[in-house]
């Protein structure tokens, strides 16, 4: 049996423009999934990049007198360092204007051509430059003819262009819809899509006129290059379109913000069903799901350049210099707008999160327990599941077994739904049970009595373990702190698995006692300090 596989992507981002939390945002929600399916052991492939086609990106690098080519290298390059200095674990950056994806586009439209799911026809309506993209009239009016991206006017375009038979797939679309409940989240997501399809769906123009050279042409019409979304969409294809990498399809989250849902939860998934129809591509399905999240806003506003809370890179940096990198994770996993909320990122807030979660449940426990163990124990502590019977400590140790046994599933059904909050509660939940068991034992007031140090130690060792087993439920959300607790709880063998990007085995290390060797603890430094303003 070949192990399962796991496919998650993240939006390519515009290169006019540098990283700011959005992109950090999504791509490090797509790192937790990628890293807790290789936990889990799935052949797992993340893809994350760069869009490079969009008229904004010409505009941009005139402004700045560069040729496009080298403003989009130096962009992407950019996104690609950013990713890096975050750890981000993508197996591959896609341009877009790289050949490999050129080539695979051009040959995809071809086929959408020759198969008739492509036409020429012509178009008129009001164009929002900011997003480039069409706005129904509808819409045009409610938003008083202006984009919301960046204020400016709509611009009322007619063009000839090349058209996607959209209209065709909208009952396809619904039985999608319908027999996948999770092809679209969240749920408010999925029924605002459901409405729209309701509607009724038109036709969409695929091509561009007089965007220079920049772009992709249109297969037998240089005059036309192919819209920039649609080239955009396809980078979730190209990137997987050879012959070692197709098992990878199709992809298992699309991870996008709400912004852009409705290119992938309708468009996309009917141009794959098109493409699909066409010769050479039956193995081409629409996605598994489509996940669109809420925005952030900033200190309780709207994020805006003018007010002075746009949290960009720099701002990123910051917190991740005062507060470690794996606590600006754990604050944008537990606390971002996954759901159809959106999320605060404020700094009181960030501080408490941090404080409580982090310096005084997780951290604080493990020191209590390390060195509890290295004073009563001298660090040795013995496998968990070989206590006496009769011990006074048996009760409490089984109680936190027990807790293992019921948090870890809930946590991986969590992880496993996108409820990154949830996951990192049921394994929090855990270090709570530890604490809880220590007030209970006192295990400091036993250890004054010379006779009780071996219960001490047995019941270090229940705490220990479940320790490690909160510690690798949390992994894929804290990897670095996280296998720092590992040194100290002895638990050394999970990283450099992991680290390689080799595969974990999660069901098995999560169960109790799941290590033969007996623990080696280590005292240390705080694993979050505690922070002060
Ligand atoms: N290039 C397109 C995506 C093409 S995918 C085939 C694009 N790029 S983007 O760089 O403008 O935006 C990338 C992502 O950032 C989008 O998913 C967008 O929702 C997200 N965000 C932008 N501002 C955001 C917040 N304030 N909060 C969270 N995400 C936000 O769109």
């Amino acid at each position: 049996m070949t192990a399962p596989r796991f496919y998650v992507s993240t939006p390519i981002y515009y290169v006019n423009d540098k990283a700011h939390i959005g992109h950090v945002y999504t791509t490090t929600v797509a790192d937790v999934l990628a890293r807790f399916h290789r936990l889990l052991g799935d052949r797992t492939f993340f893809l994350t990049g760069t869009d490079e086609h969009a008229a904004k990106v010409v505009d941009s690098a005139r402004e700045r007198g560069r040729t496009t080519q080298e403003w989009a290298d130096e962009n992407a390059a950019a996104f690609q360092q950013t990713f890096e200095r975050l750890r981000m674990t993508n197996d591959d950056f896609i341009r877009t204007s790289q050949d490999r994806h050129k080539v695979r586009v051009t040959e995809y439209v071809k086929a959408l051509m020759a198969g008739g799911e492509v036409y020429a026809g012509e178009y008129e309506g009001w164009y929002d430059a900011g997003q480039e993209e069409y706005v129904p009239e509808n819409k045009a009016k409610e938003l008083d003819y202006k984009s919301p991206i960046n204020g400016k006017p709509l611009v009322r375009k007619r063009e000839k262009n090349y058209f996607f038979k959209l209209s065709a797939y909208r009952q396809a679309l619904l039985d999608w819809m319908e027999a996948n409940p999770r092809a679209v989240l969240p749920e408010a997501r999925r029924n605002e899509v459901l409405g729209r399809l309701r509607e009724g769906l038109n036709d969409v123009p695929i091509s561009r006129t007089g965007q220079e050279s920049w772009g992709i042409a249109v297969p037998g019409d240089t005059d036309q290059t192919i819209y920039v979304w649609i080239d955009a969409l396809m980078n979730y294809m190209t990137a997987i379109d050879t012959e070692d990498r197709r098992r990878f399809w199709p992809c298992d989250v699309h991870l996008i913000g709400k912004d852009i849902l409705w290119f992938h939860a309708v468009i996309w998934p009917a141009l794959l069903m098109a493409l699909s129809r066409c010769p050479g591509y039956d193995w081409v399905t629409p996605p598994r799901s489509v996940y669109a999240h809420s925005f952030w806003i900033s200190e309780g506003m709207k994020m805006s350049k003018t007010l002075g809370n746009f949290v960009d890179l720099e701002k990123l940096d910051s917190y991740v210099a005062d507060f470690g990198l794996d606590a600006l994770r754990y604050y944008l996993a537990t606390q971002g707008p996954l759901g159809a909320t959106d999320a605060d990122f404020a700094h009181q807030r960030f501080a408490e999160v941090y404080n409580s979660a982090l310096a005084n449940t997780l951290g604080n426990c493990l020191s209590r327990v390390c060195n509890m163990s290295v004073r009563y124990a001298e660090g040795q502590l013995q496998r968990p599941d070989q206590i006496d019977a009769g011990s006074p400590v048996v009760e409490a140790v089984a109680k936190l077994r027990d807790a293992c046994a019921k948090q870890a599933p809930l946590c991986i059904q969590a992880y496993q739904e996108v409820d990154l909050n949830h996951a990192a509660d049921t394994a929090l939940a855990l270090v709570r049970e530890v604490d809880a068991a220590i007030e209970a034992v006192q295990p400091f007031r036993m250890a004054k009595q010379p006779d009780q140090l071996d219960q001490v130690r047995a019941f270090l060792s229940g705490c220990a373990e479940t320790l490690r087993i909160a510690t690798l439920l949390l992994w894929p959300i804290m990897p670095h702190r996280m296998e720092h607790a590992w040194e100290r709880l002895g638990c050394t063998r999970y990283a450099p698995e992991l680290i390689n990007r080799g595969t974990g085995e999660l069901a098995s290390w999560v169960q109790w006692a799941a290590e033969a060797a007996p623990f080696t603890i280590q005292g240390g430094d705080p694993l979050f300090p505690r922070y002060q303003a």
